[in-house]
């Protein structure tokens, strides 16, 4: 995983639980890059499931409550990172329409060792889209955060429907509410 996820997740945690739980969090996960990540380097997955944990042991969040905050927050920084992939774009369903044949196209042009999943969009208007999200990753929650947080940047109200298929899949709904 991207050390951009990484350092992003780890600004969140200073901002809502103070730099001395985060220091504890990265401390008592123990994992191999100490806490120390930078944004182009490439991490195991592992390594954000155990800082997540410990995250959730000490808050007492759930962990996929986490995962999904995690992902609204990141939107926005996604965003202001990488501005030509929301140039022109007035709502997160022209945002999902694009992530497989545009966004996460150039962002494995970026990071070739980029693990992205697939978007593939299997019906669509302009207030709904439904798609199937496949990822061995299996990030359902941050998927959900990332779609909220792109609604809000977008000022749009939106509702997320999320039903897991067999395999690595899900089927995402996302409708446009007046
Ligand atoms: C609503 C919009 C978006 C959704 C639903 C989405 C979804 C996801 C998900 C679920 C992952 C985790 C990997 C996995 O599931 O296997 C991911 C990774 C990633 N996405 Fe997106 N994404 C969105 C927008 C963006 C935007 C705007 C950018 C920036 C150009 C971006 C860049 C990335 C990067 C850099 C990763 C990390 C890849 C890695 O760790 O190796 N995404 N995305």
């Amino acid at each position: 995983m991207l050390g951009v996820i990484f350092t992003n997740l780890i600004e969140m945690m200073e901002k809502e639980v103070g730099l001395e739980l985060t220091e504890r969090v990265l401390d008592e996960a123990n994992t191999s890059s100490n806490g120390s990540y930078t944004s182009v380097g490439y991490y195991e997955p592992a390594e954000i499931v155990a800082i997540v944990t410990r995250l959730s042991v000490h808050t007492g969040v759930p962990i996929p409550d986490l995962v999904r905050k995690f992902g609204h927050y990141l939107f926005k920084l996604l965003a202001e990172g990488h501005p030509h992939a929301v140039a022109g774009k007035t709502s997160v369903i022209q945002i999902l329409s694009t992530l497989d044949s545009h966004i996460h196209v150039e962002v494995k042009k970026l990071y070739p060792e980029a693990d992205l999943p697939t978007f593939e969009t299997i019906e669509e208007t302009d207030s709904y889209i439904k798609l199937l999200y496949t990822s061995t990753n299996r990030l359902e929650p941050l998927a959900e955060g990332l779609i909220a947080g792109g609604a809000e940047y977008f000022g749009e109200q939106v509702s997320i429907h999320i039903e897991p298929e067999p395999g690595s899949s899900s089927i995402i709904e996302v409708k446009k509410l007046d």
